[in-house]
């Protein structure tokens, strides 16, 4: 990364990208933090934009840290059991996710965002081996045809379906389950209905999603592994008056669901074709030949 600073120039939902930036600041300069992104800091830095939008963003960023730290849990777990998989991190902003968490060692990693901020990310970040960085809107189809299909894929959208329509986000889950014959794992956050409105009401174009077995409905190949609500986590949050909150929260049935990760499954058009790096596949053989 340069010294210059790098002038920001983006939209309205583009913009959401400097508030997770600067909640995962807030969290490095905790101990221990939830997340610990050691490049938060430097890309913060470097970017130049009004500062107003930080206002009030940082009191409760919990429910963020909380997303992003159980996703890196949950991809370093998959990554485990998959060293020849396709991680595809959809809506990465300047995430250091590939960074936190490595590629597969024997597979790769593909970022993807909007063209103006992969451009700005593409100067804050190294790009690792087994790492490409792609640059387009997930609504486009011809992006996907970048991304090798002879592998089993976790597609990560952390803070994109909020700003997705329905249909937008059915024809993407319907593209993706197309796309990797091998199947694979889709993790993405969702809020109710009433979160969508809310954010509406303060110019904020977001959408809801009250039942987590609606992809189950759009597309016949996926399959709901768990619905996790974070308020659930509420334990973990480093602040008392927060963490007494999210209890309160995650006790009443109304508000449990504020922000929820939803983790999909599918088999692919192959069925459980073997990923010859797959460790689960590879210990399968070891049994079998040790039975012999
Ligand atoms: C709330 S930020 C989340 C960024 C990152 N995932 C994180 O958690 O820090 C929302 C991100 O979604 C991206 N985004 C919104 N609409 C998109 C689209 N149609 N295609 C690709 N990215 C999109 C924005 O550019 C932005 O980086």
């Amino acid at each position: 990364m340069g010294t210059a600073k790098r002038r920001v120039r983006l939209g309205t939902v583009e913009k959401t990208l400097l508030w997770t930036v600067y909640m995962r600041v807030l969290d490095f300069r905790n101990t221990p933090p939830l997340v610990g992104d050691v490049w938060a800091v430097d890309v913060l830095d470097h970017l130049e934009f009004d500062r107003r939008i930080l206002w009030g963003v940082g009191g409760d960023r919990n429910l963020v840290l909380l997303r992003a730290r159980r996703i890196d849990a949950w991809a370093r777990r998959w990554i485990s059991a998959h060293p020849g998989g396709t991680v595809l991190h959809l809506a990465c902003g300047p995430d250091s996710r590939a960074l936190r968490l490595g590629s597969p060692p024997e597979g790769r990693w593909f970022d993807l965002d909007l063209p103006n901020v992969a451009a700005l990310r593409r100067d804050l970040l190294p790009e690792p081996a087994g790492y490409r960085l792609l640059s387009a809107s997930v609504t486009d189809a011809a992006w996907l045809d970048e991304i090798p299909s002879d592998a089993p894929v976790l597609v990560i959208a952390e803070g994109l379906v909020e700003y997705l329509s329905p249909t937008r986000t059915r024809l993407l889950l319907d593209r993706l389950v197309g796309h990797f014959p091998h199947g694979g794992e889709i993790v993405f956050d969702s809020v109710p209905g009433w979160v969508g409105a809310t954010a509406r009401a303060y110019g904020v174009p977001m959408f809801g999603m009250e039942d987590p077995r609606t992809p189950e409905r759009w597309n016949p190949h996926l399959r709901l592994v768990r619905a996790h609500p974070l308020l659930a986590d509420h334990a973990d949050v480093p602040e008392w008056g927060y963490r007494t909150l999210y209890r309160a929260l995650n006790a009443c049935e109304a508000t449990r669901a504020a922000m929820r990760l939803n983790h999909y499954r599918f088999e692919g058009s192959a069925g459980s074709a073997p990923d010859p790096a797959d460790r689960s596949v590879r210990r399968g053989a070891a049994r079998r030949a040790s039975r012999r």
